[in-house]
């Protein structure tokens, strides 16, 4: 359901076995070799259409994902392919391949200190009455989006007004997020009253798992989102959720970002970054109110 190793980052002690690597699981698995010059055309591909800096231990990984595209369109070389995808004919294959190499790793209640700040200092703070928008903007398959909506569905109310919108590059996980169909094994962090209250169990087909309620979903909308380009006309939120994303952006493209991103803020609007991420250097405009927790002054 979901990726646990991420693509675009390595250990640079894993960078000198990389290549060989490569060439040992593409004889494994029979996916053509690819070479350094065609491994650096997908790096540079994917850097300028999602912004993701790939480093270089991901070829294995690469050869893995994009091997089967080859072979399901009856290529022999990644040369071939790089040259199916960038020419701009077959815009849904970019877009598979843009889905293959983005790391989706996401759970319920993950970074949880964020939920209970949101829960216990952003919406006690909020005017009562007055809707609340939050926005998931890289939201994987969506345990994200729904975690927000779980507490604020606790806090404001199932009636109240208040909105999550969804976003990712990825059209795969954006739709997975949009079914809010998941296993019972990824259920870790979640509570049960909340598994009780907001989630139905699935029957027959879908035995093993648990459907997110409708009550919750029409509180939900998704979009595809690159957050590398200009945005949409998405409107104004009281927090946005950029968390986990980053991490696959160098420095100017994150600055370019959270500045796209502040202007869809509120004034006294959240921003809430991943716990290994931080605003550090890239904008002036944020209040730091603790590690990871920014504010858009009022
Ligand atoms: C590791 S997941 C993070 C999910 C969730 N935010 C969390 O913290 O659990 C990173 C997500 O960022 C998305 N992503 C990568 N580049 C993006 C871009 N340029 N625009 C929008 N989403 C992007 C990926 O598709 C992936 O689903």
């Amino acid at each position: 359901m979901t990726e646990s190793e991420s693509i675009v980052n390595g250990a640079p002690a894993e960078r000198v076995r990389a290549s060989s690597q490569a060439r040992g699981a593409a004889a494994g698995n029979g996916n053509p070799d690819i070479s350094d010059a065609e491994f650096a055309q997908f790096q540079k591909l994917i850097y300028k259409i999602a912004g993701i800096s790939l480093a270089d231990t991901k070829k294995v990984l690469l050869v893995g994902r994009l091997g089967r595209r080859l072979k399901h369109h009856g290529l022999s070389s990644f040369a071939e392919y790089h040259r199916l995808v960038a020419s701009g004919a077959e815009p849904d294959e970019l877009q598979t391949m843009v889905d293959l190499l983005t790391t989706n790793e996401t759970y319920f209640f993950r970074e949880e200190a964020h939920f209970e700040f949101l829960a216990k200092t952003i919406l006690p703070r909020h005017p009562a009455g007055t809707p609340f928008n939050a926005w998931s903007a890289a939201s994987s398959t969506g345990e994200e989006i729904y975690t927000l909506a779980f507490v604020l569905a606790e806090t404001l109310g199932l009636d109240a007004a208040w909105h999550v919108t969804g976003s990712d590059i990825s059209t795969a996980v954006l739709a997975k997020a949009e079914q809010g169909l998941y296993w019972l094994d990824r259920t870790r962090g979640l509570p049960q009253s909340y598994l009780r209250r907001f989630c139905l169990k699935g029957v027959r087909s879908q035995e093993g798992g648990f459907m997110i309620a409708p009550e919750i979903k029409r509180h939900t909308r998704f979009m595809q989102v690159n957050l590398n380009r200009t945005l949409p006309a998405l409107g104004k939120f009281h927090v946005i959720f950029l968390r986990n994303v980053m991490i696959y952006f160098d420095a100017e493209t994150k600055r370019q970002v959270v500045a796209r991103l502040i202007e869809h803020l509120h004034p006294g609007g959240y921003f809430i970054v991943g716990h290994s991420e931080s605003l550090n250097g890239l904008t002036d405009t944020l209040h730091a109110l603790k590690p990871t927790i920014y504010q858009l002054p009022a």
